[in-house]
């Protein structure tokens, strides 16, 4: 096969198509240099100018402010639920966590070997269906930092605001939103995301950190882990993701030349409202996970009226060139991912599929 299919992958997700037909058209010679960006030294003068564009693509977006680094580590966003602690919170030291689905659990559980991972608000009870608001969320007087997931991308539930530390440094695991609206980014001290959702391919993960924190980083501290030191070496401590890097520049620039963020989070809302308002119009055959307050923009995540059902329908959605639609095996039902690049044609296509599939199946 040839041509794209609609892939709804939760992660590695769907690029742009402009991008892998960049990508494409350089694969054997980068700039005329006779080489592929996989095969000049991450320290050469072919490399140098790709990493810069990368780190300035990011910064024009996000809007990132000069007292923030911009980093490009590997060891996915997994990584980040040890290095935050092992960086930030020594044995006698708190720091709190806010809960809202399962990458937030497995960040705490990492947190919790270094010192006194508090969970300050968890949904887990309630099956992870909502988030707090503001209001909601009682600090610790001594955290170190509080830490959150502003998109559960298994449970399809988002954060419709940035958190407020109100004076703790907020970290936020932003794998599963990051570029798809405007943020502010002044709001927190550490924000990272594994690349494989908006950003890029898997194998690199996006962290920037705020300088003062740059200062906080333990003397003693592993090389590897150490974000001052990979920070004083410009993410070339080691040899770096250089392909990741050289896609997240072209991904960045995809974005400005569609408008920002501001375009990107328009186009999300329209094809999230499309999706959630078939969901809500399929007189109950179609149930939404998340409470609608909580709606995430980029997962959607449903269940029909029973598992043999949801069977059939990724399985015929497949046969239609909908792929990726399965829920994620710990919860189970459908998951449609409708990432950036995810094209709203896609999401009507899908949403075809689903009134056929009721009216057959209903
Ligand atoms: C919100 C969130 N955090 C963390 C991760 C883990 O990322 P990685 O596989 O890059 O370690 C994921 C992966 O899907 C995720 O969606």
């Amino acid at each position: 096969m040839t041509e794209r299919i609609y892939n709804f992958s939760a992660g590695p997700a769907v690029l742009p198509l402009e991008v892998l037909q960049q990508a494409q058209s350089e694969m054997t010679s980068l700039n005329g240099i006779g080489m592929s960006v996989m095969e000049v030294s991450h320290r050469s003068k072919h490399f140098a100018p790709v990493l810069e564009a990368a780190k300035s693509g990011i910064r024009q977006l996000l809007r990132v402010p000069d007292n923030y680094k911009i980093l490009f580590l590997q060891g996915g966003a997994s990584l980040q639920f040890s290095m935050i602690p092992l960086n930030f919170l020594g044995q006698d030291e708190t720091a709190d966590y806010v809960i809202t689905g399962a990458w937030g659990k497995k960040a705490i559980k990492e947190a919790k070997r270094c010192g006194d991972a508090k969970a300050i608000f968890s949904t887990a009870d309630s099956g992870f269906k909502s988030v707090p608001t503001q209001d909601e969320l009682a600090f610790s007087e001594n955290a170190r930092y509080i830490h959150y997931t502003s998109n559960e991308t298994i449970e399809g539930v988002e954060f419709k605001y940035d958190l407020d530390g109100k004076g703790v440094p907020v970290i936020c695991d932003a794998s599963s939103n990051i570029l798809s609206k405007p943020i502010d980014i002044e709001k927190y001290a550490l924000i990272y995301a594994g690349a494989q959702k908006n950003i890029g391919p898997s194998g690199v993960t996006l962290v920037i950190i705020r300088n003062d924190l740059l200062e906080q980083v333990p003397e003693n501290q592993h090389s590897m882990l150490d974000y001052r030191l990979i920070a004083e070496n410009d993410s070339m401590l080691n040899t770096p993701n250089t392909w990741g890097i050289y896609i997240i520049n072209l991904v960045c620039q995809h974005i400005v030349k569609h408008g920002g963020l501001a375009a990107m989070e328009k186009k999300n809302e329209k094809k999230a409202k499309i999706l959630y308002d078939a969901i809500d119009t399929s007189d109950g055959f179609y149930q939404g996970h998340a409470e609608k307050s909580a709606r995430s923009l980029m997962n959607v995540t449903y269940r029909l009226p029973t598992e043999e059902l949801e069977k059939q329908f990724t399985s015929e959605a497949a046969a239609c060139n909908l792929d990726g639609l399965k829920g994620h095996r710990s919860v189970g039902g459908i998951r449609a991912s409708i990432y950036n690049a995810f094209p709203q044609e896609g999401v009507e296509a899908l949403v075809e599929f689903m009134k056929d599939f009721a009216q057959k199946n209903g």
